[in-house]
């Protein structure tokens, strides 16, 4: 089956074709980074324009890289939801109207299947079940993945995303927008036990995250260091980006190991743009190699907003027999646990 799967549910155009929900035969991004870097994150009101801009240009590439064209597929799938509304609309409409137009299947994805079956992108795959984190700017999620559709949350953020501290701390260093490139960047030159931020990690058995106190004390300890001239006494700012990264990245790996060791399971995935981030990777790895746990890693291109994971997404749906007709609407907030369940 080639699927076409379409995401416009943040600053990203993307669309990619599919086959089988993993043979990956292309995909696009057009990223709007540029557009909103001024404002040091995202202003949905121009994520929209952008998407109406490059929402044609960008399908019509993703079908010109796969060499097929419209009549070779086999459905569309389209992110509808959660979001910023305006952006989501325009890929949904534009979505529809394909289908209805080319006479072809069309069913609607949670953009969170998405990122949790985004592994399946990739050669090296776990079979289930598995726990899944899904880490962007957008969302902090920890999921128990028991099959395709079968998804249990097990924890989420209850303020920030990760994702979002960093680009947030990022703006209070005046290091520009994304914040988790710059950042990373920056920590390679400094020392992560140099300034110990608190880690949020709640009670014991809870798998929820906060990263908002985390944030707080990083503004406020670089305010006291910019009036302090702290930094003749040798706290650099590299330090102070890889203290903060390393408190992040502590909490991550503590509430993944404590989640796979709570429902049994061997094998870990992590996904969203900043399951891109180098230091993570290798503390989760460290963990892991320690208690024979295996993680995987989609590559950075099917860890940040993309198509072809709504692609592989819409497979194993369309292959259930789901399908959306034309009301099907956009959500700006949409549970993993609303979806509908597969038998
Ligand atoms: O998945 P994504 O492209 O979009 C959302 O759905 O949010 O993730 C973007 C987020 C941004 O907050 C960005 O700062 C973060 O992922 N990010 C990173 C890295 N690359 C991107 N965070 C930490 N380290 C990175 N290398
Ligand atoms: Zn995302």
């Amino acid at each position: 089956m080639i699927i076409l799967g379409i995401d416009t549910s943040c600053d990203d155009t993307s669309a990619g074709v599919v086959v089988d929900g993993r043979q990956v035969l292309s995909n696009v991004v057009h990223s709007q980074v540029k557009l909103h870097q001024p404002h040091g994150g995202v202003v949905p009101e121009l994520a929209s324009r952008e998407h109406l801009k490059n929402i044609m240009p960008v399908v019509s590439e993703s079908l010109r890289k796969a060499n097929i064209r419209m009549r070779d597929l086999d459905g569309i799938a389209v992110t509808v939801g959660p979001g910023l509304v305006g952006a989501l609309l325009v890929g949904l409409y534009y979505a529809k109207g394909l289908s209805y137009v080319h006479n072809i299947p069309l069913v609607g994805i949670n953009h969170l299947e998405g990122h949790i079956l985004s592994i399946f992108l990739e050669e090296e795959s776990p079979g289930f079940p598995f726990v899944a984190l899904t880490v962007s700017g957008g969302h902090t999620s920890l999921y128990h993945v028991e099959g395709y559709g079968k998804y249990t949350q097990m924890g989420q953020t209850l303020d920030d995303a990760a994702g979002e501290a960093f680009d947030k701390v990022a703006k209070i260093l005046g290091l520009g927008y994304p914040g988790g490139p710059v950042i990373e960047n920056s920590a390679r030159d400094g020392s992560k036990d140099r300034i110990n931020f608190p880690r949020a990690y709640l009670s014991s058995d809870s798998f929820d995250f906060s990263f908002s106190g985390l944030k707080t004390a990083v503004a406020l300890y670089i305010k006291k260091w910019r009036e302090s001239q702290e930094e003749a006494e040798g706290v650099a700012l590299a330090d102070i980006a890889a203290s903060f990264q390393e408190a992040v990245v502590d909490v991550l790996v503590r509430k993944v190991m404590g989640a796979r060791k709570k429902v049994g399971v061997t094998s870990v995935v992590v996904a969203g743009g900043v399951a891109c981030n180098d230091r993570l990777r290798t503390s989760l790895n460290e963990a892991g190699s320690s208690r024979d746990i295996q993680v995987y890693y989609p590559r950075p291109e099917y860890c940040t907003d993309n198509g072809a994971m709504i692609a592989a997404a819409g497979y194993n749906r369309l292959l259930n027999d789901e399908k959306d007709d034309m009301s099907m609407d956009v959500r700006s907030k949409y549970p993993i646990q609303d979806l509908p369940p597969f038998p």
